[in-house]
């Protein structure tokens, strides 16, 4: 089965990245062929820092490839190495109501954000369309936010193939309910745009310091604690398997130890499981050029199916 998926290079991966998408990702390499791409075009639609575009491109990979997406099972690229993709979302345009764009949360809900409601913006969808009907995707791993997107791109589908046969696979929608949403330090959810994440590749200091700033309550120290109220044993939780789990909710209830001791054990938790990662990570970091060849190599492995199907596009279509 074919599964796509596209990730924005919109900053510093956190916690709630990896444990909500990345985490999947990585599942998924094993056990399906998966396409992972950045998508570096829909970071134009509003709200990333341009200036950084081309770093945060380049991180986001490294640090892709540190978590351990496989670039010899995975098909990994920079969206725009694969140019073909611009050439379809124009071409999907043509069977895109306004109507369906107009009806879209995530347009609306940006706008109310304050992003400038471009022509970009409006139309992502139709990107999106495009990014996954080019390589046949059959599965999308998505959040909920994202859903609706997947329905717009199986209407343009369903539509061309209406008129041209049956030139694209319909996609579905992959969505994991067991996938939490991970707290950030306020307890809301964790986000680069509530400013509560901790960050997966922070220096050791740091990561104390932002894991000290998790807000708990104001039980004294020597008195029980709650495990289920409190967002420190939430987030060690994610880490954990059931045993441990149990043992720190023993540890909470005893009363011995206060939220400073279960913080310095929630930074051991995430220095510990990103170890390997972080190796690697300096490795990529020093070796540009490796990451560059690794990245062209997955763009050739993208166009070999972007470009023929291109073709066939254009041919049902009359695009000389
Ligand atoms: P942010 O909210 O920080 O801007 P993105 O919207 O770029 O994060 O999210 C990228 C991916 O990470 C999406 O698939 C999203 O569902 C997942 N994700 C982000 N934050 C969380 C979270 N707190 N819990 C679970 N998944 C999350
Ligand atoms: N829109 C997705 C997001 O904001 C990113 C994305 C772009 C994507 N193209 C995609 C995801 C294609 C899945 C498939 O997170």
């Amino acid at each position: 089965m074919r599964v796509l998926s596209g990730i924005q290079p919109s900053g510093k991966l956190h916690l709630g990245n990896y444990f909500g998408a990345i985490a999947q990702m990585l599942r998924l390499q094993e056990e399906h062929e998966l396409f992972a791409f950045i998508a570096n075009y829909h970071a134009l639609s509003g709200g990333a820092d341009l200036a950084e575009l081309k770093r945060n491109t380049f991180e986001v990979a490294v640090d892709f490839l540190a978590l351990g997406i496989d670039p010899e099972k995975t098909v990994f690229w920079v969206q725009s190495h694969a140019k073909e993709v611009l050439e379809l979302y124009w071409i999907l345009s043509r069977y895109t109501p306004v109507g369906l764009l107009e009806r879209a949360h995530s347009y609306k809900d940006k706008v109310a954000k304050g992003i400038a409601p471009s022509h970009a913006l409006f139309s992502y969808p139709v990107l999106m369309a495009a990014d996954i009907l080019l390589y046949d995707a059959e599965k999308v791993p998505v959040g909920k936010d994202q859903i609706q997107h997947l329905e717009m791109t199986r209407d343009i589908a369903i539509k061309f193939n209406n008129e041209h046969g049956a030139v694209f696979t319909i996609p579905e929608a992959m969505v994991e309910e067991s996938v939490a949403t991970v707290p950030g330090l306020d307890g809301a959810k964790m986000s680069k745009s509530y400013k509560n994440t901790v960050e997966i590749f922070m220096e050791e200091k740091a990561l104390q310091k932002r894991c000290n700033k998790i807000v708990t309550d104001s039980t004294p120290l020597g008195e029980p604690l709650d495990p289920e109220t409190c967002n420190v044993y939430a987030l060690c939780s994610l880490f954990l398997d059931e045993e441990g789990r149990q043992e720190l909710a023993e540890r909470y209830r005893s009363g011995a130890e206060g939220y400073g001791a279960f913080k310095k054990f929630l930074k051991e938790l995430i220095w510990e499981h990103f170890a390997e990662a972080r190796e690697r990570r300096a490795y990529y970091l020093s070796r540009p050029d490796e990451v560059t060849d690794i990245l062209e190599a997955g763009a050739a492995r993208a166009r070999a199916i972007a470009e023929p199907k291109m073709a066939l596009v254009r041919d049902a279509v009359g695009i000389l």
